[in-house]
């Protein structure tokens, strides 16, 4: 049986870590979930490091679509979020409520949703209409150019207040889940203890309800050098099952992410 929302806001009250990874064919959905992943999000940085791009934001709702219909049609058990494309959660409400139903139609669970209290207007519009929300706050990918670069957010007193208060904000309006990349691990912490919702973290320290990867990261595939928040599971591991199971054993541990790889 598919976990559902309620599966995973139990798993936060117990304090059992949610492991999730990114997937986009149905191919990995089945090993991923075969391994123990409870939640399968299908990014759009799917953008970059399936289509090559250099951003997400030439990502179409189209792709989201069809890689979210292979995910499905490859799992049976996992919980389903899937990322809204640039352009399409930006504009009315009414707007993107037509855009994540389709992500629905195609077998989403929750859409993700890029943005803090500009987007709390948003998230209630669709929260109120049956479409469950993860905000996603700090290093939002999308506004990439006017972060000007993928750097590190909520550093400072100013900073963080106000992360804290759009995280306050967005559960408030109804998002059912809080994603936070790239911020201090004791901002997250804070974030954390502050709301009802379960967070998850990336690049945001070990106190998160749980943390997410990219797949392509986490099996050694990245051009360059490793991100700090990167843990390359195939370091040590036999096969790609084994190298995902690791993963996963280490994020229900709490042994990932360690301070090595937190900011
Ligand atoms: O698109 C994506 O993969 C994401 C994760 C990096 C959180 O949003």
């Amino acid at each position: 049986m598919r976990k559902t929302l309620t599966t995973l806001q139990t798993m936060r009250n117990k304090g059992e870590k949610i492991a999730m990874l990114t997937c986009y064919d149905a191919s990995f959905a089945t090993l991923l979930e075969t391994q123990g992943v409870d939640v399968l999000l299908v990014g759009d940085s799917l953008g970059m490091v399936l289509q090559g791009h250099e951003t997400t934001l030439p990502v179409t709702i189209e792709d989201m679509v069809y890689h979210t219909e292979c995910v499905v049609r490859g799992s049976e058990q996992a919980f389903i979020i899937v990322d809204m494309p640039f352009g399409t959660s930006q504009a009315s409400p009414r707007e993107t409520f037509a855009y994540a139903a389709q992500l629905m139609a195609a077998g989403a669970q929750m859409v993700k949703i890029e943005g803090g209290t500009e987007m709390v207007e948003t998230v209630h519009f669709l929260t109120s209409r049956g479409i469950p929300v993860c905000s996603h706050l700090g290093l939002t990918p999308q506004s990439v150019h006017q972060l000007g670069g993928y750097k590190v957010q909520g550093k400072g007193d100013v900073a963080a207040q106000k992360m804290l208060q759009d995280a306050l904000a967005l559960q408030q309006a109804g998002a059912g889940m809080v994603l936070m990349e790239a911020i201090p691990a004791a901002l997250a912490a804070e974030v954390t203890a502050q709301l009802g919702v379960p967070t998850i973290g990336i690049g945001a320290g070990a106190d998160c309800s749980g943390q997410v990867l990219v797949v392509y990261d986490i099996l050694g595939i990245y051009p360059g050098k490793k991100a700090r928040f990167v843990k390359d599971y195939m370091q040590g591991a036999t096969s790609i099952a084994q190298a995902v199971a690791n993963y996963v054993a280490e994020v229900k541990s709490g042994a990932f992410p360690a301070v090595e790889n937190s900011f």
